[in-house]
């Protein structure tokens, strides 16, 4: 008799549990952003592990911790996490990934630089072999917004401005966002490099700088840790 094979969410319900064993009691945590991530801030709370405080990474990951009684403190009051732990949009070989499908790419960025360990928590959809197949994040200034389309354009790629409710995405920091679609990523270092040097560009969305240290991959064989 065969089984069912769980469903993504409850890939991402697994890969959310199982991070909990790098919440360090006691000590300030980095929390990401996006429908994993909420998952393992449900976690985290029904856990009963206390930490001394979560650095968030968007208002709306703010907003579910505060409701469920994590105190979130302000990232100028800490120097250092011992972690950071957030979901990905894909994740390569390497931990390289993109990120920001959730719009909160800058503040993850941020956050994650100043932790010793990135967690990245992502269900088996999230491992490619080269990033760029989901489209790339960029969190823009406004009137940077059609050069740099221009500029993409001469890689091969196609940036379109994100919408929503009919008019462009404002992000958590004022900022437009483009989706860059027909990528493919074969030299992540460089390319954060070259893109993040561009005038207007706020940040872009790969973390290869920023890659992840560990990643808690869901399949349907169970959780697999994979060390970078
Ligand atoms: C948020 O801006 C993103 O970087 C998320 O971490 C990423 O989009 C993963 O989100 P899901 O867990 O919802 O797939």
């Amino acid at each position: 008799m065969s089984q069912t094979p769980p469903t993504q969410d409850e890939l991402k319900t697994m890969v959310a549990q199982a991070a909990l064993a790098y919440v360090i009691p006691g000590e300030y945590l980095g929390v990401g952003t996006g429908s994993t991530v909420n998952k393992f801030i449900d976690a985290l709370a029904a856990s009963g592990v206390s930490i001394k405080g979560a650095v968030s990474s968007s208002l709306a990951s703010t907003q579910r911790m505060a409701s469920l009684g994590i105190p979130v403190v302000d990232l100028a009051q800490v120097d250092r996490m011992s972690v950071y732990i957030d979901g990905a949009d894909e994740i390569d070989a390497h931990g390289y990934m993109v990120k920001g499908g959730g719009a909160a790419l800058t503040r993850e960025k941020i956050v994650a630089a100043q932790a010793d360990q990135f967690v990245c928590i992502a269900d088996a959809s999230k491992r490619v072999q080269v990033l760029g197949a989901f489209p790339l994040p960029v969190e823009i200034i406004p009137m940077s917004a059609p050069e740099i389309v221009r500029r993409f354009q001469a890689m091969g790629g196609v940036a379109t401005l994100r919408i929503a409710n009919g008019q462009p995405l404002v992000t958590d920091n004022g900022q437009y966002l483009l989706d860059v679609k027909g990528l493919s990523i074969t030299d992540p270092l460089a390319f954060e490099n070259t893109v993040s040097q561009w005038p207007g560009v706020v940040t872009v969305g790969v973390f290869a700088h920023q890659h992840a240290h560990v990643c808690l991959l869901g399949t349907p064989q169970g959780v697999q840790s994979l060390v970078y």
